[in-house]
């Protein structure tokens, strides 16, 4: 039989280069290997967006494009809306029984998440995401979870829900595993440790060729290099970082190139654009067909949705067996 992949995203807004490689490119690698299920969190966008729902129905079909666009195939690949399959809400108030509140306030990711959106105080809703998303990989018995690096506490936080779980009760849940990008994660256009929407310093997959190009024209490069015979210092440039990750076969020769200033700033960065447009292209190919109609991105989501809660009727029904709750 297949393992279980389940991974997915908030719909927030268009999916970047920095989602690419922490977390997209291992799902479609994978999605031959595995039965995939890819989860468009809406709820938990909720968590923070909650003022703004109107922006819930839009973005949902955004995501899902950037979804087929990178390849993921549905035939595939089930892609399906959260908040549409109760049964992961029924087992995020299960899970919340033996949970306590003293573990959630402490969840690391909890606390950098809260100190960066200023909260004083939380909702329920927020402290308590980490259970749903536990839910959102349980409900399917997902064995694997390809994450960027940030989601990693999550996923182990699932394999103890689902452990702790399976002692109390009956040895039901799947004990699952993250699996992180190569890449780690992606540093911002503008140097910054993480490309981020709400940084600004994104390339986002739906950019379009001239965006990227003047998008790279203006990252942060090493800046001690002032003048274009002034040495590079390769190692502190975000361009060289990228050159890195996206054209690794150029990457001995440009360092030498760069050091020596045989080769210059405007020069590397349009290899650069170049590469990540190649990379791009065939994204942009696939994504104008969905664009072009939009009833198949709709059918894809409500085909995906009734799996899952086809998935989901058949673990809640053990999940109630194990807890006695089968009454009748
Ligand atoms: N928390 C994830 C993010 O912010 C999204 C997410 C929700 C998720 N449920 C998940 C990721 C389950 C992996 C598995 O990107």
């Amino acid at each position: 039989m297949k393992g279980r992949i389940l991974t997915g995203d908030r719909p927030t807004g268009p999916l970047h280069l920095g989602h690419y490689v922490g977390s997209l490119a291992n799902r479609v690698k994978l999605q031959d290997e595995y039965d995939t299920f890819i989860i468009i969190a809406d709820v938990q966008a909720l968590t923070t967006n909650f003022e703004h729902p109107e922006k819930l129905p839009g973005d949902v079909r955004q995501v899902t494009k950037d979804y087929l666009a990178v390849g993921l195939d549905p035939e595939k690949a089930t892609i399906f809306v959260q908040s549409l399959v109760p049964q992961i809400a029924e087992l995020t108030i299960f899970y919340s029984m033996f949970i306590t509140v003293n573990v959630l306030r402490h969840n690391p990711t909890i606390k950098t998440e809260a100190k960066q959106y200023g909260y004083q105080d939380m909702t329920y809703g927020f402290l308590g995401y980490p259970v749903s998303q536990a839910a959102d990989i349980t409900f399917c018995k997902a064995n694997l979870v390809p994450v960027g690096a940030d989601q990693v506490p999550h996923v182990e936080f699932a394999r103890k829900i689902a452990r702790r779980f399976n002692e109390l009760y009956k040895p039901v849940l799947a004990e699952p595993e993250a699996l992180v990008g190569d890449v780690g994660r992606l540093v911002g256009l503008d140097g910054n440790a993480k490309m981020s929407k709400s940084l600004g310093n994104c390339i986002y997959l739906s950019d379009s060729p001239e965006e990227v190009k003047q998008k790279v024209s203006m990252a942060v490069t090493d800046p001690a290099r002032m003048r274009r015979n002034d040495l590079g210092h390769p190692n502190v440039c975000t361009v060289f970082a990228y050159q890195k990750v996206f054209n690794p076969g150029f990457v001995k020769e440009l360092k030498k190139a760069c050091e020596t200033a045989a080769i210059g700033c405007v020069d590397c960065k349009k290899r650069l654009s170049a590469e990540l447009n190649a990379l791009l292209d065939p994204m942009r190919e696939r994504r104008a067909k969905y664009e072009a109609d939009p009833k198949l991105v709709e059918e894809i989501l409500i085909a995906g949705t009734d799996r899952a809660r086809q998935e989901g009727a058949k673990t809640i029904a053990e999940v109630r067996e194990a807890m006695c709750l089968d009454y009748f």
